[in-house]
């Protein structure tokens, strides 16, 4: 496993991600951007994992999950998920409880893919690496919101501009800020 743990999250102007633990737009653009990123692995030995939160598991419609190809990692603070868990899919009570039983498998990268609650804790985490982020280039009505992130990263590529649904979106890398 990767010395460092990476962030995916796809915001617009305001920050926004979430209104009603659901997406508030649709980019398929975006979705296959998330999907080649998470899963293409150097070795094909290898696979990645996600970690999210309880929320933005259920969140994921049923047909889509659990996401393919890669581990799926939950984090909740209950006893277990609601319901039966399924094949791939393994929950843990914390961010570091999930890091370090991951680094003895066979894992290449890791990405933290959400909610509101599990980025604004990974942020600050001492392995947080590159941060992969959409810019979607409007303003929605959201209800949940990625947290303040500028003054932590340096950005290192912008995408060209792309549009879909009339709306605009840019792809930003970017790495921890060292000073
Ligand atoms: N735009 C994007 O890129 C993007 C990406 C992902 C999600 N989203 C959106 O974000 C929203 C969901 O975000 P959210 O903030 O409401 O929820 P979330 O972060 O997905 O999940 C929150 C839950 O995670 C568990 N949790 C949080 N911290 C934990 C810890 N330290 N240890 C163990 N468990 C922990 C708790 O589960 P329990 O309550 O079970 O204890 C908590 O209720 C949805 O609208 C979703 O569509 C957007």
């Amino acid at each position: 496993m990767r010395e460092r743990f990476s962030m995916v999250v796809a915001c617009d102007l305001n920050r926004g991600i979430g209104k009603n633990n659901s997406l508030p737009w649709r980019i398929p653009g975006d979705l296959k951007f998330f999907k080649d990123l998470t899963t293409k692995t150097d070795d094909p030995n290898l696979h990645n994992a996600c970690i999210m939160g309880r929320k933005t598991w259920e969140s994921i419609p049923e047909k889509h999950r659990p996401l393919a190809d890669r581990y799926n990692i939950v984090l909740t603070r209950k006893a277990a998920l609601d319901g039966p868990v399924p094949q791939g899919v393994f929950v843990f009570g914390s961010l570091d409880d999930a890091l370090l039983k991951m680094s003895e498998g066979p894992i290449d990268q890791v990405f933290v893919i959400g909610g509101a609650e599990i980025y604004n804790q990974a942020i600050f985490h001492e392995k947080m690496g590159t941060l992969y982020l959409t810019e979607v280039r409007s303003q929605f009505d959201c209800d949940t919101f990625f947290p303040e992130y500028k003054e932590m990263f340096t950005l290192k590529s912008t995408s060209e501009i792309m549009v879909e649904n009339g709306i605009e979106y840019v792809f930003k890398e970017y790495q921890p800020f060292i000073p």
